[in-house]
């Protein structure tokens, strides 16, 4: 008989992060073996190629997700991208006079949580939406927030426990028609969508 020892210990927690794949592996090779090293802001010629290798990254990017490579911002992670979008949005939105207000879905992940209560604390509200059984948004609660006024929205696109994908189409919908930015956490979302390479 086997012992519980010597099994293999089988991964399952995919939502929330997946194994590198070995081409993203090989396309980082030269920038950690310092092949390919130097600050991209410096205008020496090791920044300079560092540099063009980022905005090769950026275009990659914008290509896949459809946008212009300018619109395309790199942050160090998601909790860092999740406070721009949220605690950023927000100051903008007091800044230009609107609702100092922010939605977020009942299952966010922590980092918007936190970014949600870090605009409280400024000053600001928060508004939670209610998730039905499998953790899906209800639009017309959105609506109604929206409706009610919101700075911004914030809901991940797909959670990083259980993998529910949002309707994020009708929510960007809603969003747009009430003029209120939407931030679609999309930490997840990359893969879901079938826009790796
Ligand atoms: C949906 C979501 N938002 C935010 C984060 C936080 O990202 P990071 O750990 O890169 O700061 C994660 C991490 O798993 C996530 O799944």
């Amino acid at each position: 008989m086997q012992s519980a020892a010597s099994t293999p210990p089988v991964y399952l927690d995919n939502a929330a992060t997946t194994p590198l794949r070995p081409e993203v592996r090989a396309a980082l090779e030269p920038f950690l073996s310092n092949e390919t090293f130097g600050n991209p802001s410096s205008s020496h010629r090791f920044g300079r190629a560092a540099r063009a290798r980022l905005e090769d990254a950026r275009r990659q990017l914008a290509t896949a997700l459809g946008v212009e490579p300018q619109t395309v911002y790199f942050t160090s992670g998601g909790t860092e991208a999740d406070n721009l979008g949220v605690l950023g949005a927000a100051l903008a939105a007091r800044e230009a006079g609107r609702p100092f207000r922010v939605g977020v879905s009942a299952v966010e992940h922590k980092a918007v949580l936190d970014a949600a209560r870090a605009v409280e604390a400024a000053g600001g509200e928060v508004v939670i939406l209610p998730v039905d059984g499998v953790g899906r948004v209800d639009p017309d609660a959105a609506g109604e927030a929206l409706e009610r006024g919101l700075g911004t929205l914030s809901v991940m696109w797909v959670n990083n426990e259980v993998g529910t994908v949002q309707d994020v189409r009708t929510l960007a919908t809603l969003a747009q028609d009430a003029g209120v930015p939407l931030h679609p956490g999309a930490a997840r979302y990359y893969r879901e969508a079938g826009l790796m390479p």
